[in-house]
């Protein structure tokens, strides 16, 4: 079985984050959201493992490199130009051959790991054999995983059939007929090739996967599925990535690598990595302080990750991600917020008082 994980897209919703940056490499603790779909995978038995990239594909493949450091092995293929789900697989078919594969939407995060998902297929597929021999029970030809959401109109969302079988996919309805999404992970076999090739773009003018796999459930095929019992998010806007990082701080364990002075105080589990200061303040986990960061007369309160040589002066912040090398100083409670790479937030004695920005495009600014 290979892997194919989808790492393109302009990541809209996560501007101005991604103006310079892949959405799919904005850390959840501390960790690019795209290294979690990788280590799933491999921890699945799945080391063969394409990505496809966009416009910021450099920048992916700086970040992943060979796979070495999974344990995996990265084939990269880019994808000119965002023309949807199906079209990664249209391009990806040289990389897959005839292989099963499980497709992964890389900035798509889930509690449950992908073993259990393989597994189950693999199960089916076994019986389906072995009924073989006196019925007629057709192979499984794909696999969706669902979640029952409360938003449904903006996602991928299945209807069952009196049987309980996928028997409708429809993307982003206006008036949802279930409250089950498509979750970012499938499980493909070769018969998703003819599929993508069959379907014609949607009216937002790209290949949906989604028709893909309706596709083959109109000319025959059999389409299993799971509801997942975990958490999911799809992590393209601020807060389901405030939400992920939150969920992943939760399963943290303490582990103080740099310094913490005397007169600092730590609090529930929290992660101060090798190189890091933590001076006169007070950190209430779960939290974690980046390698090279510095926290001086600060406090910084739970499901906040700092990334790597952030300087937090001054200042008190809690349920946020704040990127590598942002200063913040002076800020007496920052919340719920999402700073990017060298940004500085600082309140500074300047007369006459005001706020004074220096915000790039598509900010969004949430005064007290
Ligand atoms: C895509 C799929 C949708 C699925 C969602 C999961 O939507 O088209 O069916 O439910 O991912 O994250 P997109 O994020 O491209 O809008």
């Amino acid at each position: 079985m290979k892997g194919l994980i989808l790492s393109g897209g302009a990541g809209t919703r996560l501007r101005p984050i991604t103006h310079t940056s892949a959405k799919q490499l904005v850390p959840v603790a501390n960790k690019p959201i795209l290294f979690y779909g990788i280590e799933d995978m491999v921890a699945a038995g799945i080391t063969e493992i394409g990505i496809i990239t966009g416009e910021t594909g450099a920048e992916v493949r700086e970040a992943v490199g060979d796979g070495s450091s999974f344990g995996a092995e990265i084939t990269y293929i880019a994808q000119e130009e965002p023309l949807g789900l199906a079209h990664c697989v249209l391009i990806a078919k040289s990389f897959l051959g005839d292989d099963d594969f499980v497709m992964y939407l890389g900035d798509n995060m889930l509690q449950q790991g992908l073993e259990g998902f393989v597994s189950r297929f693999e199960l089916d597929r076994a019986e389906a054999a072995a009924q073989r021999l006196d019925g007629a029970v057709a192979d499984p030809s794909a696999q969706i995983l669902l979640c029952e959401v409360s938003d449904p109109q903006r996602f991928g969302v299945a209807e069952l059939d009196a049987d309980g079988h996928v028997s409708k996919l429809v993307e982003k309805p206006e008036q949802p007929r279930s409250n089950l999404a498509l979750v970012g992970v499938y499980l493909f076999t070769p018969a998703i090739h003819e599929a993508v090739e069959a379907i014609e773009p949607s009216e937002r003018g790209e290949l949906e996967i989604t028709d893909a796999i309706q596709w083959l459930i109109d000319n025959g095929h059999r389409v299993r599925h799971d509801v997942l019992d975990g958490w999911w998010l799809d992590t393209g806007k601020k807060d389901p990535l405030l939400e992920s990082n939150r969920r992943v701080l939760e399963t943290i364990e303490t582990r103080i690598d740099g310094e913490v002075d005397e007169r600092s105080q730590i609090d529930g589990r929290v992660i101060v990595e090798a190189g890091a200061r933590v001076i006169d303040s007070r950190i209430q986990g779960p939290a974690m302080i980046g390698p090279g960061t510095t926290v001086e007369r600060s406090y910084v309160g739970p499901f906040t990750a700092v990334a790597e040589d952030c300087m937090l002066r001054d200042s008190e912040v809690e349920h946020s991600v704040i990127l590598r090398r942002a200063t913040i100083e002076g800020v007496p409670r920052l919340t719920d917020s999402l700073v990017g790479r060298d940004t500085q937030v600082r309140r500074s004695k300047q007369r006459p008082s005001g706020t004074r920005l220096m915000i790039g495009d598509d900010c969004s600014v949430d005064l007290e």
